[in-house]
């Protein structure tokens, strides 16, 4: 069966993760996945382990179901992000931003299975003779940083490159988009930007709105010139980074001009000023739903269109 390998290995009902979102994605929208029969992921960003270790208690009290932790490699924290992980003993890690290597003995010890988000074959290949357990392969599609090559492209070239399951991110948001990437060889769908609008996600509701409203053009990747380009929605803060970029704005400038604007927009609503990360799906998302919902329907769509497909035989 499609997607199996990936349930079997991880205990979830459904191949879909909802993709970390820091900010946005603590115990409540995590343990609404999980209970959905999807995988939640807590997004840690840069906040310190004690508030990692509240939220971990808080989705065990709300589900017995497997849930995971993202972290950033190079947040201030990361140390003591690990500690809790594997004193909590979270049954599954994602990573961004770095190598998380020297962590991957650590966390396998305690049964924890290990998935960096990769946007490069070359990636891929590294990690995996790390010893990973799988891997996230996102596409520029998503939202928040990306890399430069597109999910469909990509994803079946880290497929053919490496043996351990292969998780597809970037412009996934309903059962096409999850037959497409089980057609590409991925073994599950990592989901970001339609969860930002489940109901048990605290995203503001203006920043909700935004990316219901959103069409296919209403995206832009700003921080090109940093290295670390950002998928957010259009808007005067985006489009101001923009023009700072082409004016040559050196890298200090821009980075600090950024500080601070996401939390703006995702949880103060300011849709004007913050940065509205979202990803290119936006245009597919139509309505607040609770996290199961989205999840139900994702799945009806998707066993709808396979079973057109096998009518074909
Ligand atoms: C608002 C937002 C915040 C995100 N924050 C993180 C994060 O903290 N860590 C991470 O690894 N990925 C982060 N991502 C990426 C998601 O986990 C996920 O891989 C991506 O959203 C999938 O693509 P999609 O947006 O097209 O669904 C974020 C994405 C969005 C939209």
């Amino acid at each position: 069966m499609l997607g199996e390998r990936i349930c079997e290995m991880l205990k979830i009902e459904y191949p879909i993760f909802q993709g970390a979102m820091a900010w946005i994605s603590p115990a409540s929208l995590v343990a609404a996945v999980s209970e959905g029969g999807g995988l939640g992921i807590i997004g840690t960003g840069h906040a310190p382990a004690d508030w990692l270790r509240e939220q971990v208690r808080e989705v065990k009290a709300r589900t017995g179901k497997p849930f995971g932790v993202n972290v950033m490699l190079l947040s201030p924290h990361v140390e003591d992000i690990m500690k809790v992980i594997v004193e909590e003993r979270v049954p599954l890690v994602t990573t961004g931003a770095g190598n998380p290597g020297k962590y991957v003995n650590l966390l396998k010890s305690v049964g924890c299975r290990i998935f960096p988000v990769v946007s490069s074959v070359a990636l891929a290949r590294r990690l995996e003779r790390l010893g990973v357990d799988g891997l996230v392969a996102e596409g520029m599609e998503s939202g928040g940083h990306v890399g430069d090559i597109t999910t469909m492209t990509l994803v079946p070239q880290v497929v053919d490159a490496v043996k351990v399951p292969v998780v597809a991110g970037g412009g996934i948001a309903d059962g096409r988009g999850l037959v497409a990437a089980l057609a590409l060889g991925a073994s599950g769908v990592q989901i970001g930007t339609r969860f930002i609008v489940a109901r048990e996600c605290p995203a503001h509701p203006d920043y909700k709105q935004a990316i219901i409203k959103a069409g296919d053009r209403d995206t832009l990747i700003t921080g090109n010139s940093t290295g670390h380009p950002v998928r957010v929605l259009k808007n005067r803060f985006a489009r101001e980074l923009q023009e700072m970029e082409k004016q040559g704005a050196s890298r200090e400038t821009i980075e600090r001009f950024g500080e601070g604007k996401y939390p703006a927009a995702a949880i103060h609503g300011d849709l004007d000023n913050g940065s509205i990360m979202a990803g290119q799906s936006a245009g597919l998302v139509k309505e607040e739903q609770p996290a199961a919902e989205i999840i139900r329907d994702i799945m009806l769509d998707a066993n709808r269109i396979v079973g057109q497909m096998s009518k074909w035989i």
